[in-house]
């Protein structure tokens, strides 16, 4: 424990399911009685909006280096005993820029958003539109729906791996083997679970490169062939910084944009009036995706991580150097002192200020445009075929794994 720490009356489980089945009620008594919260997991955990946006603007005093566990890193903790799989995992998840500084974050970063942007979002309408009526047309065909299932888990899967330059062929296996990794960084997880993460780290790695090599003799009009070119001209990404960049760009860009859309048509359709008055009035569709993102971040009982490079003062306790800082990002967005009755959801609401959905400072998030452009076009593309579709599901079926993903919500079309 840091030496700064004491542990106050409130100890709530932060990896424990029930936490992540329902966080709100316990970031919000966190927020109101120990704002700035050591957690037994070993960790500095912030819900209040203020202290959240100070750490994620200043990277000198909260470094993004080495942070992305927080106090509890199982690679990390196995040290000298990792395999030779786990040291290359280790090691392409240490080169990935999310956890870099300046001046290493600012040079990769740019290349990235540079490769970015060569196709602007709005060349992709056409694509993401036809992705979105392929799915729509299937599941019309059925009059009820699974909106998780059917829709949303699909189309930023499709759209990143598309930007990506993963093939079509290719896109099952490798989001399949994806998904599996994730288990490198669960805090909980079985021998089984774990062999299985480095198997299908393994395979995620061997991809990669094998995509990069075919890219370099032949390129396309893809991210990779873009970065590579990139790489050519500026000799300024290296080969495992480019690989990790666009695991990382795969990473972001998928679960969070699904459950922002599903959560996003949940939440309106739970809200008929507010449906309603989107139907009508499609004016409204820009307040109603920054409202989704406030009330139900994607990644609402998980966290953003900082590490502390010097001593810091915050909410009247000391935050020593090397001690982790877990920013909580929903927890920011239902902060009363930014948000006038945060609790309610209403689309019409004009915030003083940005939720922080995205993050705030050098690491906001790069695909910030793309998740908008991508949810918004799933909600108004629903919103013209089905103005009266109407919940089955009473309450969304959680992942059984990440409760705080959904897996299941029923609607039905007539
Ligand atoms: C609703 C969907 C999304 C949410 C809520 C989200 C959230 C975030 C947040 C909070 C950060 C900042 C992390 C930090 O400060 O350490 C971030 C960074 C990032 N996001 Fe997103 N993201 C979303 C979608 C996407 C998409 C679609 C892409 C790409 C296609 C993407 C790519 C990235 C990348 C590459 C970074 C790292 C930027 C850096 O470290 O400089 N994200 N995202």
């Amino acid at each position: 424990m840091s030496a700064a720490a004491e542990p106050g009356a409130l100890q709530p489980d932060l990896y424990d399911y029930d936490f992540e089945n329902d966080p709100l009620a316990t970031l919000n008594r966190l927020r109101a009685e120990d704002p700035v919260h050591w957690s037994r997991h070993g960790f500095w955990y912030l819900t209040r909006y203020e202290d959240c946006a100070t750490v994620l603007k200043d990277p000198v005093r909260f470094s993004s280096m080495a942070a992305g566990w927080g106090g509890e890193n199982p690679l990390a903790r196995k040290g000298a005993g990792q395999s030779k799989d786990e040291q290359g995992i280790s090691q392409t998840l240490s080169v990935s820029f999310n956890q870099m500084d300046p001046p290493n974050h600012t040079r990769i970063r740019s290349l990235v958003v540079q490769a970015f942007s060569r196709r602007s979002i709005e060349d992709r309408r056409e694509r993401i539109q036809a992705v979105s009526d392929d799915l729509l047309d299937a599941a019309a065909a059925r009059g009820a729906f699974d909106l998780v299932a059917d829709f949303a888990f699909h189309v930023p899967i499709i759209v990143a791996s598309e930007i990506i330059g993963i093939p079509a062929g290719d896109r099952e296996a490798f989001r399949s083997a994806f998904e599996k990794t994730a288990a490198l960084m669960a805090p909980k997880r079985s021998k089984e679970s774990w062999a299985e993460a480095v198997e299908a780290g393994r395979f995620v790695g061997r991809y990669m490169r094998d995509l990069i090599t075919e890219r370099r003799a032949a390129p396309k009009d893809d991210l990779v062939s873009a970065l590579i070119a990139e790489e050519d001209a500026n000799g300024a990404l290296s080969g495992p910084e480019l690989s990790s960049a666009l695991s990382t760009i795969y990473t972001a860009a998928g679960t969070t944009t699904e459950r922002f859309i599903s959560s996003g048509l949940y939440l309106l359709l739970s809200h008929p009036e507010q449906w309603r008055a989107l139907v009508a009035d499609r004016s409204l569709l820009a307040g109603a995706v920054e409202e989704i993102l406030r009330f139900h971040h994607p990644t609402q009982s998980t966290s953003t991580n900082r590490r502390c490079t010097i001593d810091v003062e915050m909410g009247g306790k000391t935050l020593r150097a090397g001690d982790t800082v877990r920013v909580g990002l929903g927890a920011a967005n239902r902060d009363p002192a930014a948000f006038a009755d945060p609790d309610r959801f209403d689309i019409r609401r004009k915030p003083a200020v940005p939720a922080l959905s995205f993050g705030v400072g050098p690491h906001f998030c790069i695909g910030a445009a793309l998740a908008r452009f991508e949810a918004r076009l799933a909600i108004e593309t629903v919103a013209n075929r089905w103005p009266n579709l109407r919940l089955v599901t009473t309450a969304p079926v959680k992942d059984p794994r990440r409760h705080d993903r959904y897996r299941e919500i029923i609607v039905a079309i007539a």
